[in-house]
């Protein structure tokens, strides 16, 4: 049987060239702004095995606020707090909660990046800003996308520390193993009532994204409620962001409860890719993180079928994926198996997906049924369906 490899975007996409007026290396960091980031860091070390990387507080000279960076293979979370009630995080904790602050993306040209997204009509968050200390320096620039949530750009090439200046290593004696979570695939935004294209064409015009799929709310529905959704990528494809809106329904829809708790638009969930889910999942579970109920017996009859259909053989025991709650979906390219979270915060807000990618290049629409349906589960229990 030929080997199904995972799919690494940015080789197979052929680069745009001309048209890519803001290139992008990656994702560099994805920032949380929380009310203890020094348990939140505790949490995702323990439950999502990350590693300590580096850090900033009181001890580095910074008085405003704390910022744990945590390290898993290609991923990296900044995890900040402030340190007094004068700084503008607290304004973004009180209404928010804990949540994505910021979604950072590598870039080759910093200021070139700032320029050309400003001079497409992108709001400002930082002017480009020169940091530097003895290994080098970083030149970072932001702008707001959706809601509160902000794109920075980062460029390092001329930066051989640690983290960035301003951060001293973090050296820890409690160092859990890695879960084998890899690199973030996508990551996904809610956004208001028939705002889905307003954003799509930002994304579009601003970013240089293109719309490469799209679901509406006759594909992603369930007997209660519905959502839109596109999915926006950049120029070599290793930048996914689908955008989400909620649609009417006879109940409330789990987009509606987001912003409902979010109090506006923002990141809904981070999907992180793992080559071997199996071991991944077996590990999180064991180190207490929840999951979304594992779909009904009939879900998992009906997966043969779907790959069947495609020519796609499960190269996993049905079985333990099963055991795992773990979903599987089919496209002509191959197949992925994925699983969501429960939030985790106290507010039904931010999730994170689990994904891996056995040739399929789709978001898992066929399983998007039985995932609300779970979710709406999820929801009856809070009274907020
Ligand atoms: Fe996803």
């Amino acid at each position: 049987m030929k080997e199904i490899k995972n799919v690494d975007y940015g080789l197979e996409k052929i680069f745009k060239g001309a048209k890519d007026f803001l290139p992008l290396l990656g994702t560099d960091y994805v920032e949380f702004y929380v009310g203890n980031a020094k348990q939140a860091a505790h949490f995702y070390k323990t439950a999502f095995g990350f590693q300590s990387f580096a850090y900033k507080g009181l001890e580095t000279g910074s008085k405003d606020s704390v910022s744990y960076v945590l390290k898993q293979d290609k991923i990296r979370l900044v995890l900040t707090t402030p340190l007094n009630s004068k700084s503008t995080i607290n304004d973004h904790i009180v209404k928010h909660g804990d949540g994505v602050k910021v979604v950072a993306l590598w870039v080759d040209d910093a200021r070139k990046a700032y320029q050309e997204t400003t001079s497409r009509g992108a709001k400002p968050y930082m002017e480009p800003t020169v940091e530097t200390d003895n290994d080098g320096e970083v030149i970072r620039a932001g702008i707001y996308t959706y809601g509160e949530t902000v794109h920075m750009f980062v460029e390092r090439k001329n930066y051989n520390g640690t983290f960035m200046p301003g951060f001293k290593k973090w050296e820890s004696d409690y160092n859990p193993e890695g879960v084998g979570l890899k690199y973030i695939d996508h990551m996904v935004g809610n956004v208001g009532w028939g705002e889905m294209n307003t954003w799509v064409k930002w994304y579009e015009d601003v970013m240089g994204f293109e719309n490469f799929l799209s679901f509406d709310d006759t594909q992603i529905h369930t007997e209660y409620s519905a959502l839109m959704s596109k999915v926006m990528s950049n120029g070599n494809g290793r930048i996914k962001f689908p955008i989400n809106e909620p649609a009417e329904g006879i109940k409330r829809s789990q987009i509606e409860e987001y912003l409902d708790f979010y109090e506006g638009s923002g990141v809904q969930h981070i999907a992180v890719a793992t080559n071997d889910i199996i071991g991944t999942i077996t590990e999180m579970r064991k180190r207490g993180v929840e999951f979304l109920s594992t779909p009904p017996d009939e879900y998992y009859k009906a997966v043969p079928l779907r790959l069947d259909e495609h020519n796609h053989e499960l190269k996993e025991d049905i079985e333990t994926l099963q055991g795992l709650g773990i979903m599987i979906d089919a496209d002509e390219e191959g197949y992925l198996l994925q699983i969501f979270t429960k939030p985790v915060e106290d507010r039904p807000t931010l999730f994170f997906e689990i994904i891996q990618r056995m040739g399929a290049l789709g978001f898992g629409a066929g399983n998007f049924k039985a995932l609300f349906e779970s979710i709406e589960r999820e929801q009856q229990k809070r009274g907020t369906l």
